[in-house]
Order: C-alpha cells, then sequence, then structure tokens
C-alpha cells in the first residue's frame, strides 16, 4: 500500500492517504513536545518504538473485544490503519494519582486508587485541551451519548487488559491517554496510539519512570526508558 497525499502533520505523527478512500497509513516522528507544543525536543529512535508497541497492543485488544484502527504494520515506522473521524476527547484512565491529577487536587502522586478514574479533555490545541464533563461534550455536539458509553465501556476494558499485560512485564500502569475515531458507518474504533509517549509506565519494584513524564521533567536517559518499555513487552530492540 502507497502513500498519498499528507493529510494530516500531529506533534508525534503525519497520516497520508491511500489509494482506498477507507484506510490512511499513519507515520511516527521521533519528535517531542510536551505542555501543548511549549517544549520540543527529539527522542531518538521513538517513532519506530511507538509504533511497534501500539501495534502490539491494539492487535492484542482486538482479541479482548475493544475494536481498533488497525490493520497492519508497513514498515518500522509506518502502519495500515482504517480511516476514522477523530472525536475530539481525549480520554484518561488513571490507577494511581500523578499529573494533572495530583496537581489539581493537591495530593501526591504514587497514590493507588481503588477503582480506576476516567475523565475526558476537549481535544483542542489553541484552548489546551481543557478538562471536560459528558455533559459538556454532549452539549456541544462532540459524541453522543450513545458513542460516550461506548467510548467509556471501551476505556475501561482497556485499563483492565494493560494493567494486568504491563504488571506482567514488570511495569506499573499509572495513567493513560486514549483517543477513539468513527469509521464511514459511524462505528467507534480506538485510534490514535498506545505508547510511553501516552501512558505513565513506573518500574513496579523500583517506581522508576520509564515514560515521557522523563522528557517532561527533563529527568535524563528518556532513550533507555523507551528502549526498555519495548525490551520487556516486545523483546527485541533495534
Ligand atoms: P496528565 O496527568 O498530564 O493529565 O496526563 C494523563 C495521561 O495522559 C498521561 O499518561 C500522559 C497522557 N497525556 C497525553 O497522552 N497527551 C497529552 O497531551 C497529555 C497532557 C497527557
Ligand atoms: N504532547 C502534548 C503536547 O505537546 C503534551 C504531553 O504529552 O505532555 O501538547
Amino acid at each position: 500500500m502507497e502513500k498519498a497525499l499528507q493529510l494530516y502533520e500531529g506533534k508525534a505523527k503525519k497520516v497520508f492517504a491511500t489509494a482506498d478512500p477507507k484506510l490512511c497509513i499513519v507515520s511516527y516522528k521521533d519528535d517531542a513536545t510536551a505542555f501543548n507544543g511549549e517544549k520540543k525536543g527529539t527522542i531518538m529512535g521513538k517513532g519506530i518504538i511507538n509504533n511497534r508497541l501500539t501495534n502490539r497492543i491494539m492487535s492484542l485488544l482486538e482479541k479482548e473485544g475493544v475494536p481498533t484502527h488497525f490493520v497492519r504494520e508497513l514498515n518500522d515506522r509506518e502502519t495500515l490503519v482504517k480511516k476514522v473521524e477523530i472525536v475530539p476527547l481525549e480520554v484518561i484512565v488513571r490507577n494511581i494519582s500523578a499529573g494533572s491529577f495530583a496537581k489539581r487536587f493537591g495530593v501526591d502522586e504514587g497514590i493507588v486508587f481503588n477503582s480506576p478514574t476516567i475523565e475526558f479533555s476537549y481535544k483542542n490545541d489553541e484552548l489546551g485541551d481543557p478538562l471536560m464533563n459528558s455533559y459538556h461534550a454532549l452539549a456541544l455536539g462532540l459524541a453522543t451519548e450513545d458513542e460516550i458509553n461506548t467510548i467509556v465501556k471501551y476505556a475501561f476494558k482497556v485499563n483492565n487488559f494493560l494493567k494486568a499485560y504491563m504488571l506482567e512485564h514488570g511495569i506499573e500502569l499509572v495513567d493513560f491517554k486514549l483517543e477513539f475515531g468513527k469509521l464511514s458507518d459511524g462505528t467507534i474504533v480506538l485510534a490514535d496510539e498506545i505508547s510511553p509517549d501516552t501512558c505513565r509506565l513506573w518500574d513496579v519494584k523500583t517506581h522508576e519512570k520509564l515514560d515521557k513524564d522523563r522528557f517532561r521533567r527533563d529527568l535524563g536517559g528518556v532513550e533507555d526508558a523507551y528502549q526498555e518499555v519495548m525490551r520487556r513487552l516486545i523483546g527485541d530492540v533495534k
């Protein structure tokens, strides 16, 4: 499958059209940004790692009954996906306090919740992705009630699976962000990526951060952390 016109360039990925109007090609970049693009950098090899990890996780999620946009990996950085219209909500699930949750509620990082939380942000860079509840999303027509219910159901399903999967590999799943899309027939599917860019992943024993927080917070060892996640989940780092 060949790339045609570039449809979109985001902060971490490019999306290309293909000869088939129902399919797109996603190409993962090494570019990293944080704080709504204010901080910019490069994480060498990140694109390859995030492409492979996302595809592995999405293939496993399909088997768990979560439909995704994944079709097939084309090469190190490129993947064939179903064309979707992205629902403009960032869906965040948390198992342990960290990041904006810890800041907003004035609590330490590392509090293990009895049950996971879910929240939405309005995917809008100009506004800085503001927190939004489901009634706001309905009021603005960003999704229907049925779509929101489906998204919540899938998000918790992803959490149940991913938490156990990470733990098997010595990783604590602290929190993560998902994006969903709609196929041309309206079906909701998981889209975007699931990677150390979009998840907080801590070593289960040392609680060492193995994710993009190393970049956001200038902790060093960013590339090593991504490679470590890749090594634990997939095994071969090239
Ligand atoms: P937060 O604690 O900053 O709200 O982040 C929650 C999770 O969402 C964390 O795993 C990082 C991920 N995330 C993204 O994938 N993209 C973003 O733009 C932000 C702010 C967070
Ligand atoms: N990628 C996001 C941005 O630059 C932020 C983040 O992941 O922290 O807006």
